[in-house]
């Protein structure tokens, strides 16, 4: 193609969300069930108190000073690296700033695979897996993730290099979280391979979870040398925090001279495609991490026991009316099961006939409990089932 380089995918990319978004926003009748932030009470953006009253103190010459390396301030990378790691993981590590939960993983897919590799995600996953595993020419398998036996099955039939993603816990779309138990079988899986593993865990929710989401990070200290476990934290959600582009790629190994290569090698290619990232922004979360934890922690605590009460409400009025969902534990979504997506196009159309937007997600309905305020998720179950 004239112009561009060699092998660039040319397809045309649509965002088949954003045409619903607009539908939804222009309509103040319907149920907005489309959003992937969370919305308070009262339908607003929710926003944490602490962060943006820390945020006020930022000086003008702060807000408009490059950071202090294409890495991230180091302030930054030290608060949030052991908020995300909260003293469970001993074996090495190395940790890089990154715009957003999405710059980690591009970082690690474009640091790791070469054009023609496979990425291997969930069937039912965020659409943007698919998008940069098509924008860098990689093969996208997908597996099962409610069937261990399948995952595995699909590990093998890869040959080479492996590069898994796995979104757990409140998993985008349908809320799933791997239990304690089957992080085991899946690192006992990888430990064993006789060959290169990269795990991608795209912890973007994590903050979200109730229980102990972080019981499986204990693994880490435990991994074989042909394992590299990177992680992709996302200060969007964790923060609220989702247009200053935030977020951490944390990488670790046994070989700490790996992962000072591997952390060099990301710096490079952070300077070479966004160069610098949002410097006030990383002042404020170091601020608010080192300073107003407590605050913080206690904001969160109320943000999650507000998503919680809706997703229960939710489940427990589907399981009565015979709803049928994916199965879920925790998050920011559920997600409808449809038998096939000539059924789910169906369905979704008569949602939207009724004013209820939701998205379209492989083989399923995804409905953003994160932005309904309790009052519109009571009877939106039984609303559903009807329309069905
Ligand atoms: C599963 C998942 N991972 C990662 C992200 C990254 O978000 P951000 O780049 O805004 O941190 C998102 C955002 O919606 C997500 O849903």
């Amino acid at each position: 193609m004239k112009f561009l380089k060699e092998n660039q995918n040319t397809e045309r990319y649509v965002d088949s969300i954003f045409s619903v978004v607009r539908a939804a926003k222009a309509d103040p009748e319907g149920i907005n069930a489309t959003a992937g932030c969370l919305y308070d009470e009262e339908g607003k953006l929710l926003t944490y108190k602490c962060v943006f009253e820390a945020e006020k103190k930022i000086t003008a010459a702060q807000k408009a000073s490059y950071a202090s390396s294409p890495a991230g301030n180091n302030d930054y990378i030290e608060a949030v690296s052991s908020f995300v790691l909260d003293n469970r993981v001993s074996n090495n590590f190395g940790a890089i700033a990154s715009p957003g939960g999405t710059g980690a993983i591009s970082l690690a897919v474009e640091n790791c695979l070469t054009e023609g590799d496979t990425i291997l995600f969930p069937e039912i996953s965020w659409g943007n897996y698919k998008v940069i595993a098509s924008d860098n020419n990689l093969k996208a398998l997908t597996y099962d993730m409610y069937d261990l036996n399948n995952l595995f099955e699909k590990i093998d039939s890869i040959s080479g290099k492996l590069f898994l993603v796995v979104n757990s816990p409140c998993e985008n779309p349908t809320g799933y979280a791997y239990s304690l138990e089957e992080w085991k079988s899946i690192f006992n899986k990888l430990n064993n391979l006789n060959r290169e593993v990269i795990l991608l865990c795209d912890i973007a929710y994590i903050d979200y979870a109730t229980g102990d989401p972080k019981n499986y990070f204990s693994l880490f200290n435990e991994i074989s040398d042909n394992v590299l476990v990177i992680l992709a934290a996302s200060c969007s959600k964790a923060f609220s925090y989702y247009g200053q582009r935030l977020g951490l790629m944390i990488a670790i190994h046994n070989d700490p001279e790996f992962i000072d290569l591997f952390i060099n090698l990301c710096s490079r290619k952070a300077r070479a495609t966004w160069s610098n990232l949002n410097n006030a922004a990383m002042i404020n979360i170091a601020t608010v991490l080192n300073e107003h934890e407590e605050e913080y922690l206690n904001e969160l605590s109320e943000a999650k026991n507000m998503l919680k009460k809706r997703s229960e409400l939710f489940i427990r009025q589907a399981d009565e009316c015979g709803l049928e969902y994916y199965k879920f534990c925790d998050g920011f979504f559920v997600t409808l099961k449809m038998k096939d997506n000539f059924s789910r196009d169906s369905l979704h159309q008569k949602l939207l006939n009724d004013h209820i937007y939701t998205i379209k997600v492989n083989k399923g309905i995804r409905i953003g409990l994160c932005s309904l305020p309790l009052k519109t998720v009571d009877g939106l179950a039984q609303k559903i089932k009807e329309i069905m």
